[in-house]
């Protein structure tokens, strides 16, 4: 072979890859600290972090515990908190009544956060899992075979104002229900919030990647048994045409963001949505995403923050304009001490 061989072409697109600073100028896609959004577990009580099994490095706080995290997370430019309240299992029943109990943990959550970092937007679910003794996130019908559509969005809507009234700058429905976004934006209306915005969890899929959640809020017993299945309101993760629907359908009656749930199994949703509409779009990098990362780190299969940087550069990049993920601390902190 010559020693000048060289092909005579005309495109070499490594040209653009010689070194950082030349690929860091050609990057599509880039991960903001602004576009991170934390969970965060609160429990009733005065103990110390409850760490989650299934979830290594996420623990449940108690609402002290949870000021300071927030505080931290505001520091480090996180601009959005979603709140998920752990129940003790004794205040759970049938109908989760507590969801309605204006002393109920997660609304004396709200009233301290936003006391504390008034300037942290504050998110909370509408949806009535973390208080039902059967785990769903609305009321039996009389038979007991299914989730009463009308009545939930009945009892979400009285939810959804108690949240406003505790000051959240964001409900989010995450129930699936029929009609629950406009039911939501009237009732809300009516109550004088017009200001309070709503993150329509509108596709959101029955994945059996919520499990190590359902650890963490206790609602565990509605995951895998038929009679207690989602699959009666949550989509079908067959289904890529009816998520663009069930967006349209939560538009139309108010919603301000929508989210795609799954995040990374879900990147052709989340494309399809970002293409079918003009408002933001939330994903969601669930549970379940995040424990197959750290199991696969921890066994030394996988790299922890490569993957964790990765996968959420794919979500960014099939077109969510924010993430809702368990790494949103770390990759701040990261982002932080990069610059
Ligand atoms: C339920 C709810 C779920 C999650 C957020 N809200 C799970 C479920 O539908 O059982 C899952 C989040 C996660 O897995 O990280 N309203």
């Amino acid at each position: 072979m010559a020693k000048n061989f060289q092909l005579p072409l005309t495109h070499r697109p490594r040209r653009l890859r010689r070194q950082h600073s030349r690929r860091s100028l050609v990057a599509e896609t880039v991960l903001r600290v602004e576009d991170l959004i934390a969970p965060l577990f609160v429990v009733d009580g005065k103990g110390a972090p409850e760490p989650i099994g299934s979830m290594p490095g996420v623990s449940r706080f108690s609402i002290a515990d949870l000021v300071k995290e927030c505080a931290e997370l505001h520091a480090l430019g996180i601009p959005a908190v979603a709140l998920f309240p752990k129940l003790d299992a004794r205040l759970k029943d049938a109908n989760g009544t507590q969801a309605l109990n204006k002393r109920t943990l997660v609304l004396r959550a709200v009233r301290a956060v936003k006391a504390a970092v008034p300037e942290l937007t504050v998110i909370t679910d509408v949806a009535l899992d973390p208080y039902t003794s059967h785990g769903h996130d609305g009321v039996l019908n009389a038979a007991q075979d299914d989730v009463d559509n009308d009545r939930t969005v009945a009892i979400l809507c009285r939810m959804a104002v108690m949240q406003a009234d505790a000051g959240v700058d964001f409900v989010a429905p995450s129930d699936m229900m029929d009609g629950r976004v406009g039911a939501i934006r009237k009732a809300l209306d009516a109550a004088g919030h017009t200001g309070t915005g709503i993150i329509a969890y509108s596709a959101k899929y029955n994945s059996a990647y919520y499990g190590p959640f359902r650890d963490a809020v206790g609602s565990a017993k509605a995951a895998g048994t038929r009679l207690l299945s989602k699959a009666t309101y949550q989509m079908d993760p067959a289904n890529r045409r009816e998520a663009v629907r069930e967006v349209q359908l939560d538009i139309a009656e108010g919603a301000d963001i929508v989210m795609v749930k799954p995040a990374g199994l879900y990147l052709d949703i989340i494309r399809d949505v970002r293409n079918s509409t003009r408002v933001p779009v939330a994903a969601y990098q669930i549970s379940g995403e995040y424990a197959q990362i750290q199991a696969a780190a921890q066994l030394g299969w996988l790299d922890l923050a490569r993957c964790r940087d990765e996968s959420l550069l794919a979500i960014k990049r099939a077109g969510a304009d924010m993430i809702l993920t368990y790494f949103a601390k770390e990759v701040a902190k990261q982002l932080k001490d990069k610059r």
